[in-house]
């Protein structure tokens, strides 16, 4: 069967609406029922956060008798909160107060959100204190400004605890230490969970690796939760507990071997003893490994370290899964784990451990942090070739560290002040948020895309909300809990500073053999650094003004924002009049070299479409993942690079412009940007819109589809612009025509409507008249699965519903009729953020 999308009748839209502000509000429902708590302190009424949760305030809460303390507002509002709930508001106590909850016995999250700065007239210089409850101390002498010192703008406490009796009391105390302290707190969540801690074989490192019990009634705070090898997991796509996971790379010490994601082919699943609460079906899907060179892989130690408080004990969970072929087999690839340089694992082999490709898995360690202060932590991966596997190598795709509980008078938790950090990556990743899904439906309703776009999005929406909802079903009836410490930081310290000397030694003296492109800025080299990573390193011409402002323009802008379409920089160099950027090398080279003129082999359509998508989705992410929304202002099919596995990033942020928030506003200022892809009503007006970076990227979805220059003047006049041209043919009804004929036979006719349609759109002469990157995005999606479905006719055919939707990429049901609990998690998890 293949799908139909009528436009739907306005009214049966309102509806639809109407009914999944319903589910929505259901859901809530279900989850205050089963003990989620949000509260915003310093608050009264509600509030949303960035991720779609409502939050209560704490004024004449139900939690909050008899409240002290006074109400206050943050003095000013930091660029880089995700959302102004629970931040913007605290309670501040100058005498001990206690909010009390009544919860249901058992484990939960208990995270507090505290936002250091100035609340009227409290200097947070004063802001010293503690916070206990009644048989635990979870932070001691707080200090606030030394987190504001530390140069983060908020902080995150994620603790998890198991409340025995049917309250959890929560103390904050002011510090007696000084005079005219005071304790302050923006917002206090509850999440029940499960037990996820007690684990069938957790070992204690340094001990003959003897078998540690986990008490049950054990408290912990989260000090590191890292997706490795993958980008930053936000709150909204954790599976049903909040968690957010960080990206792993500010971790990695030496080589930091390489990372890959699932094979295009493969479901990864649960198993009954790796259920889907223990971790979201995303830290699974991307992994890292040393390398495909045995010999280096030898060598060398794979490392993370991790700053953690000394004199506690640690649970370190590490999460494993074989995502890609050929690693199906037992005895293919074989490691140590060593933590503190001590062997926590000999002949660990996945596909033993969790039972075959494509399964998730986990083991737990314990290990003692002896010291003063703080002290690192190392988790570190060799290769074990005493079995003679087949490869040299390792690998690892998730890791938590908690710490436990010291026991004595008090039982505390309470270590460093500050608090240890998570390195940024957590929260830059925004756009995949639930708030921009939630705000993507009610903008394509006013929006001028079509109804087929809203009904998709619509489905989406409603597909995440049941979803969640089931989540939280599934994990609240057996009520438990548990918590991590994050922290954001302004400053740009995962970009590396080299030295000229290191960029002369790797480019032999900038060789002209090292060359791999030239442009009007300079010269771009391939090198090799720390002797394994493979970089494009960019020469500046250093004589142009113009280049210096590129240059610091590229390394504010890639420091900023980090995504997986975005070309990433590893570093840069300024010295002696040479401005070097250092980026991941793209092995693949440009889109545009791989469409004509090359001799490159023919990508297939599809392969065309992911590309278009993870282009699309890099740019959305530029429009609004920032306070501000950054438009390119020179998208074109040379700016977007593929990487070894044809992934698409965005790149060259040079002409790049942070543009003001409304959509519809505009920035005049000198045009630039390439001459073809141009938008008229920019070049016309001087008006720079986000909208003029649609217009260039309808112009590469043509590209892209036809496989010719976009200007060739060659031809006669009325194909010399390729825009132009496609137009009319669109509008003769023949552009089927002009087609790429290496591609034309793959397309169906389904997904071909819908891409022509979006890219007509973009391309329209008024930015009022084309859709936001969101819609264009959301389209080529549609577009894809309509192209999908025909490869996958049989697999559509059993739905039962005549509005199926196929999941995005490939973790789709099986083609016999029963389909499984995880395998549907996975559809949903992909549909709720699909890949490029
Ligand atoms: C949610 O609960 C409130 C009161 O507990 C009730 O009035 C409301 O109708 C419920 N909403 C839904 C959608 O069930
Ligand atoms: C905080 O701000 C809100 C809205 O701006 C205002 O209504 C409230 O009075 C302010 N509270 C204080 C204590 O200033
Ligand atoms: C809190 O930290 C700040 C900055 O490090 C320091 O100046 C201040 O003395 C500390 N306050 C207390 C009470 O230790
Ligand atoms: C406030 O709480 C702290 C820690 O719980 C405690 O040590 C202190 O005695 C309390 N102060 C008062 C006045 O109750
Ligand atoms: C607080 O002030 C009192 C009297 O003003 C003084 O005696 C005491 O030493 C001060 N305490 C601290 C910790 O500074
Ligand atoms: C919480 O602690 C109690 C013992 O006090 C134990 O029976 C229960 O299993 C624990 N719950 C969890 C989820 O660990
Ligand atoms: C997935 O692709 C690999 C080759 O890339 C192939 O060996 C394997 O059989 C495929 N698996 C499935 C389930 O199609
Ligand atoms: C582990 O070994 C490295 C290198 O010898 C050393 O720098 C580090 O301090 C050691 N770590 C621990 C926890 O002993
Ligand atoms: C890897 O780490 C272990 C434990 O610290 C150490 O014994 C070994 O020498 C390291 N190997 C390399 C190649 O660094
Ligand atoms: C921990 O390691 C980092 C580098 O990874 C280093 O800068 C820091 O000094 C180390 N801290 C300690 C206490 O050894």
């Amino acid at each position: 069967m293949t799908m139909a999308f009528p436009t739907l009748p306005v009214t049966l839209a309102c509806l639809t609406l109407l009914a999944l502000l319903l589910i929505a509000m259901a859901a809530d429902n279900d989850s205050m029922a089963s003990g989620l708590v949000l509260l915003n302190c310093g608050a009264s009424g509600q509030g949303g956060d960035d991720i779609g949760r409502t939050w209560d305030g704490d004024t004449g809460s139900k939690f909050a008798p008899l409240l002290e303390g006074v109400a206050a507002n943050a003095s000013h509002e930091d660029p880089s909160l995700p959302s102004r709930v629970p931040y913007m508001t605290a309670r501040i106590f100058t005498s001990n107060y206690t909010y009390s909850f009544p919860v249901s016995a058992g484990r939960m999250f208990l995270r507090l959100y505290f936002y250091p700065v100035a609340y009227g007239n409290y200097a947070f210089s004063n802001a010293f204190f503690g916070v206990t409850t009644p048989d635990l101390v979870l932070l001691n002498d707080f200090n606030a400004s030394q987190i504001a010192e530390a140069s983060s703008a908020y902080l995150v406490c994620e603790f998890s605890v198991n409340v025995s009796s049917g309250s959890l009391d929560l103390t904050f105390a002011p510090s007696a230490h000084q005079n005219g302290s005071y304790a302050f707190v923006n917002g206090i969540e509850i999440v029940p969970t499960p037990d996820i801690f007690t684990a069938a074989d957790t070992r204690y490192v340094g001990d003959n690796l003897s078998p540690f019990s986990f008490d049950t009634e054990t408290s912990l705070q989260t000090m590191h939760r890292l997706n490795i090898g993958g980008e930053a997991i936000s709150r909204f796509d954790d599976s049903g507990f909040y968690r957010s996971w960080a990206s792993d790379l500010p971790y990695l010490s030496g080589g930091s071997g390489v990372t890959f994601s699932r094979d295009f082919n493969l479901t990864i699943r649960y198993t009954p003893t790796v259920l889907d609460y223990i971790a979201p079906i995303d830290v699974y899907k991307t992994a890292r490994s040393m390398g495909p060179n045995a010999q280096d892989n030898g060598k060398y130690n794979l490392t993370w370290i991790l700053p953690v408080d000394a004199g506690f004990s640690y649970l370190l969970r590490l999460h494993f899964c074989e995502i890609k072929y050929p690693f199906t087999k037992v005895n293919q690839r074989v490691f140590f784990i060593y933590i503190n340089n001590q062997t926590a694992a000999q002949q660990m082999d996945v596909i033993v451990l969790s039972g075959g490709i494509g399964r998730a898995s986990y083991t737990d360690y314990v290990i003692m942090a002896v010291g003063s202060g703080q002290v690192n932590m190392s988790v570190a991966l060799h290769p074990d070739l005493s079995s003679k596997p087949e490869y040299s190598d390792a690998i690892l795709n998730g890791l938590e560290v908690f710490k436990l509980q010291s026991y004595g008078s008090p039982n505390s938790l309470a270590g460093l002040n500050p608090p240890l950090l998570q390195k940024p990556g957590a929260d830059l990743n925004r756009q995949s948020s639930g708030a921009r899904k939630f705000k993507g439906y009610i903008v394509a309703i006013g929006g001028t895309t079509g109804g087929i776009s809203f009904m998709v999005i619509v489905l989406f929406s409603a597909i995440v909300i049941c979803r969640r909802k089931k989540v939280a079903k599934n994990f609240f009836k057996t009520d438990h809990g548990h918590h991590p410490t994050e922290r954001k930081k302004s400053t740009c310290d995962l970009v590396r500073h080299f030295s000229l000397a290191e960029i002369q030694l790797v480019t032999k003296d900038f060789d002209e053999a090292f060359i791999i492109g030239r442009g009007g800025f300079g010269n771009v080299y391939s090198g090799e650094i720390d002797g394994r990573t493979k970089v494009a390193i960019k020469r500046f011409n250093h004589k142009s003004q113009q280049g210096f402002h590129e240059f610091q323009t590229e390394i504010e802008m890639l420091c900023n924002f980090r995504h997986r379409h975005l070309v990433s920089l590893i570093g840069y160099c300024e010295e002696k009049n040479e401005m070097i950027l250092v980026y991941d090398y793209m092995a693949h080279g440009t889109l545009r070299e791989h469409l004509y003129n090359t001799r490159n082999p023919a990508l297939p359509w599809q392969q065309r479409l992911e590309i278009c998508i993870g282009a699309a989705r890099g740019l959305h992410y530029l429009h609004t993942g920032a306070e501000q929304g950054i438009i390119h202002r020179d998208v074109k099919t040379t700016n977007i690079l593929l990487d070894d596995r044809l992934m698409a990033k965005v790149s060259d942020f040079g002409l790049s412009k942070a543009s003001p928030d409304i959509d519809n506003s505009h920035m005049s200022t000198v045009v630039k940007g390439t001459f073809g892809y141009l938008d008229p009503e920019y070049f016309r007006l001087q008006r720079l819109t986000k909208k003029s970076d649609v217009y260039s990227f309808g112009v590469v979805l043509f590209e892209t589809l036809c496989a010719r220059p976009v200007i060739n003047t060659k031809l006669p006049e009325e194909q010399v612009s390729l825009r132009d041209w496609a137009l009319s043919c669109r509008k003769e009804g023949v552009l089927k025509e002009i087609v790429d004929p290496r591609v034309k036979e793959e397309i169906t006719p389904e997904c071909f409507r819908i891409f022509a349609e979006i890219a007509e759109k973009c391309v329209a002469d008024r930015s009022i008249d084309r859709p936001s990157m969101g819609d264009v995005l959301w389209n080529l999606e549609v577009a894809l699965q309509l192209q999908d479905s025909a490869s996958y006719n049989s697999r559509c055919a059993e739905g039962a519903s005549s509005l199926q939707i196929t999941p995005v990429d490939s973790d789709r049901p099986s083609t016999n009729s029963t389909i499984s609990v995880a395998a549907q998690e996975a559809i949903f998890s992909d549909i709720a953020h699909p890949e490029g």
